[in-house]
């Protein structure tokens, strides 16, 4: 068998919005968001977990709605808005949602965290999600916000 070098297999190229800047990349066409975030593009906080769609350590805001990144082929991904765990916060500062989870010990990923089975990286989205729609969202629209996160 013989493998293709990995840069004559970048033959998609889409042009999105990622946090917020126009980004252009190639990549193989048979590749994930999350594989494209952070093996073509370098943005490693948007975690590898089960790939399965299971865990949610892979969560971003895709068109500002939470997406599992390890579910949909960055092909699907031209011309929509991206944002990830990077993307949320201003100037070199935490986003207040990421503070507070920091100043609970919650880490991303949520596996080794004592709050049941929680996956924070989804949780952060989902209540990035919540903020961006409803500015200051109420403790039930930020409820129902992680309720469809669970997707
Ligand atoms: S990596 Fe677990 S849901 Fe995507």
């Amino acid at each position: 068998m013989t493998t293709l070098p990995i840069e004559s297999q970048k033959t998609a190229q889409i042009r999105f919005q990622l946090n917020g800047e126009e980004t252009d990349v190639s990549f193989a066409p048979y590749k994930t968001l999350l594989e494209v975030l952070r093996e073509d593009l370098g943005h490693t906080g948007t975690k590898h977990g089960c790939e399965l769609g299971e865990c949610g350590a892979c969560a971003v805001l895709l068109d500002g709605k939470p997406a599992l990144s390890c579910l949909v082929l960055a092909l699907e991904c031209g011309g929509r808005r991206v944002l990830t765990v990077e993307g949320l916060g201003e100037d070199g500062n935490l986003h207040p949602l990421q503070d507070a989870f920091a100043d609970l010990g919650a880490a991303q990923c949520g596996y080794c965290t004592a709050i049941k089975s929680a996956k924070r990286s989804r949780e952060i989205c989902a209540g990035a999600q919540a903020i961006f729609r409803f500015s200051k969202p109420s403790k039930p629209q930020c409820s129902r916000s992680q309720t469809r996160s669970v997707l």
